[in-house]
């Protein structure tokens, strides 16, 4: 085991704890949290259970095209957000990120339709494996560049059910 149930639990109260100082004050109309689909799933559940004020939910999926276009920094947008977000306040929320691509696309993403701010709050963050460069507002825990499965996270659609956090054994 990498981080225990216990872990994890305090990482998403201490993330938690930062959105609802960062939006006290009426600074934030009606936020949204975007969890991203699916491994955000359960970290987005519980991150949303301990928000405070007024939030909307939505949801949105991406996912990778294959290596070769990595270069590219494109991804494929599964499912478009499910919240209109033009001119709102945005938390995105995602389980991992590792090379930051898909935080970058979902940055663009958001911009292009018009959202008024984004922030990234991340269960997990690869730092040995980050090349996007931008600032990760509200960060779990940080991990080394190995892949992990546990609460939310998957390897080949399993784990994702497991309330702790492994590193995938090979
Ligand atoms: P990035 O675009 O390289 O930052 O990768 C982010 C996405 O890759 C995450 O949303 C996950 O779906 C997947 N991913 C990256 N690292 C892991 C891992 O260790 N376990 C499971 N999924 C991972
Ligand atoms: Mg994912």
């Amino acid at each position: 085991m990498l981080i225990s149930g216990g872990q994890v639990q305090q990482a998403i109260q201490r993330v938690a704890q930062r959105v609802n100082a960062d939006c006290r004050g009426g600074k934030f109309q009606r936020p949204v949290a975007l969890i991203t689909l699916n491994g955000a799933l359960v970290f987005g559940g519980e991150l949303f259970r301990q928000l405070e004020g007024d939030w909307e939910v939505g949801f949105v999926k991406v996912s990778s095209y294959a290596a070769d276009m990595q270069s590219t920094g494109d991804v494929q947008v599964d499912v478009p957000p499910t919240v209109d977000v033009a001119g709102r306040d945005v938390i995105v929320v995602e389980d991992v990120v590792d090379s930051g691509k898909t935080v970058k696309s979902l940055l663009t993403l958001l911009d292009k339709v018009g959202a008024r701010s984004v922030r990234i709050a991340t269960l997990l963050f690869k730092p040995g494996a980050y090349k996007a460069g931008i600032p990760i507002d509200y960060v779990g825990l940080p991990i080394c560049d190995e892949f992990v499965v546990g609460y939310g996270l998957d390897y080949d659609q399993a784990g994702r059910n497991l309330s702790a956090i492994y590193v995938l054994d090979e």
